[in-house]
């Protein structure tokens, strides 16, 4: 269903003149007034800093009420996506729109566990990084560079092609970083293993031992790839499907967006907030932090928690939280001091009248953090496990991007405050 008008207007007025701007309803959610064609008949444009209160695009995929903590992919709450389903099957349901059947679901499995491999070249590409390059940028650099445009964008069955290459060569991508940045060898993926089971033997096997599968730290893993695998227009979507409106190739288009995922506000978070607990070390020095936290000259700020859609509980820190404790039980970490500074952190923030005022509440990465480090995951590598897992959303978006008749090039505008025209004085003549 597409948005509709219901006739319904906002009147603009600007000096003697009012301008009538169509309202557009969605499904649920805020409605929006359509300003598409404000400049034409104003000659103005809107100003809106972080796009704070702009809707760039309509979209089916994913739906957020930051008020109310919630967040559902094509309408599932991801609280029973995360509970009763697996990241497969999350998959197909932002490519596709709808839950697989049985026998969908054995194919798409089957397809994407049997298209892991990547070229043999791409081992040798590797090697033209330096030994401690960050796995972030071995990433950008292998999917810009390798995969050249191959693909018809306009045509949608290589589109999905596209979209399941991407899902299925990522992981083996981010394992083969994460190899070659400690200096051991590449393994190859094992097509018999879960998406998530196959990611942890490719990052932790050596071809010298028998590595065995912890089905726990896999259940975890792949709960984590599906908290993460979709979150509407955030920084690094709505980079992918500003470099897609372009009609870069959709390799090229998911370099950008692990580019901007790489950010501390944004996917770098959770290696932020690691960082911070170390920091912080023990509960006796929790109180001096906040108060830094508080104080305005400092720029101090509480890793993992606020949120610029979520005004409440993030609702996947609640299930982040709940992996977190069964992961450092099933790896003998439930005493790790870094999980008590969290817990205390948690309990006198959301007490405290600053981050209540402000709606300050943990984020997904306010406890995924210590989930990998305990999982054995280096700080590194955090942020490429969320490129793992969003490359999905990344792709089902630019994908949809590319269906909407109304798409055109993403250019915003801007307010211009620098000099007015001036004559050029030569160099001789500069005081
Ligand atoms: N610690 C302390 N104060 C904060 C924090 C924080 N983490 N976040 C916001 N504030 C304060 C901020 O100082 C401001 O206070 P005041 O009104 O007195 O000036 C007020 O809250 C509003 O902040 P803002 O920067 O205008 O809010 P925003 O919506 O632009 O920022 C954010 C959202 C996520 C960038 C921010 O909350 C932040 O920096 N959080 C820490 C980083 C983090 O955990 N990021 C992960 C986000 S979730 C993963 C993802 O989806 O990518």
């Amino acid at each position: 269903m597409d948005a509709t008008t219901n006739n319904k207007t906002a009147t603009l007025t600007v000096g003697n003149n009012s301008y009538e701007l169509p309202i557009l309803t969605g499904t649920v959610g805020p409605d929006v007034v359509d300003i598409g064609k404000l400049y034409a008949q104003t000659g103005m444009f809107t100003y809106d800093p972080g796009f704070t209160s702009t809707a760039s695009c309509q979209s089916k995929i994913t739906y957020i009420d930051g008020d109310a903590g919630v967040l559902e992919y094509r309408g599932y709450p991801i609280e029973q996506l995360a509970e009763r389903g697996d990241f497969l099957e999350t998959c197909y349901l932002l490519l596709y729109g709808e839950l697989p059947t049985r026998a969908q679901k054995d194919d798409f499995d089957l397809r994407i566990t049997r298209h892991t491999m990547v070229h043999e070249q791409m081992a040798r590409f590797f090697q033209g990084f330096r030994r401690d390059a960050h796995p972030m940028a071995v990433m950008v650099g292998a999917l810009a560079a390798f995969y050249h445009d191959s693909t018809d964008i306009n045509d949608p069955k290589q589109r999905m092609i596209a979209s399941m290459r991407m899902i299925a060569k990522i992981p083996t991508l981010a394992a083969m970083a994460y190899k070659y940045s400690i200096g051991q060898p590449f393994m190859y993926p094992k097509n018999s293993l879960s998406f998530a089971g196959n990611f942890l033997h490719m990052c932790f096997a050596v071809p010298c031992e028998e590595f065995k599968v912890n089905p726990v730290l896999s259940a975890a893993l792949d709960k984590i790839f599906t908290l993460h695998a979709d979150h509407e227009q955030n920084a690094s979507t709505s980079t992918v499907r500003i470099a897609g409106s372009s009609g870069a190739n959709p390799f090229a288009c998911i370099a950008a967006g692990i580019a901007c995922l790489w950010g501390p506000a944004h996917g770098g978070a959770n290696e932020a907030a690691l960082a911070m607990l170390k920091e912080i070390g023990s509960v006796d020095n929790i109180p001096e932090f906040i108060t830094k936290v508080k104080d305005k000259n400092s720029s101090v700020r509480l890793m993992g928690f606020g949120h610029r859609v979520y005004k409440n509980y993030d609702p996947r820190a609640k299930i982040m939280q709940q992996v977190c404790h069964e992961v450092l039980a099933e790896t003998g970490h439930h005493g790790d001091p870094l999980l008590k500074v969290a817990m205390e952190l948690e309990k006198i923030a959301l007490s405290d009248p600053y981050f209540i005022d402000r709606k300050l509440y943990p984020n997904v990465d306010f406890y995924s953090g210590i989930t990998l480090k305990a999982m054995g995951f280096p700080t590194d590598m955090f942020t490429v496990l969320f490129a793992v897992a969003r490359t999905v959303g990344w792709i089902s978006q630019w994908s949809e991007m590319l269906e909407d008749p109304q798409q055109k090039i993403g250019r915003p505008r801007q307010l211009f405050t620098g000099h007015t025209r001036r004559e050029y004085v030569g160099i001789d003549k500069r005081d």
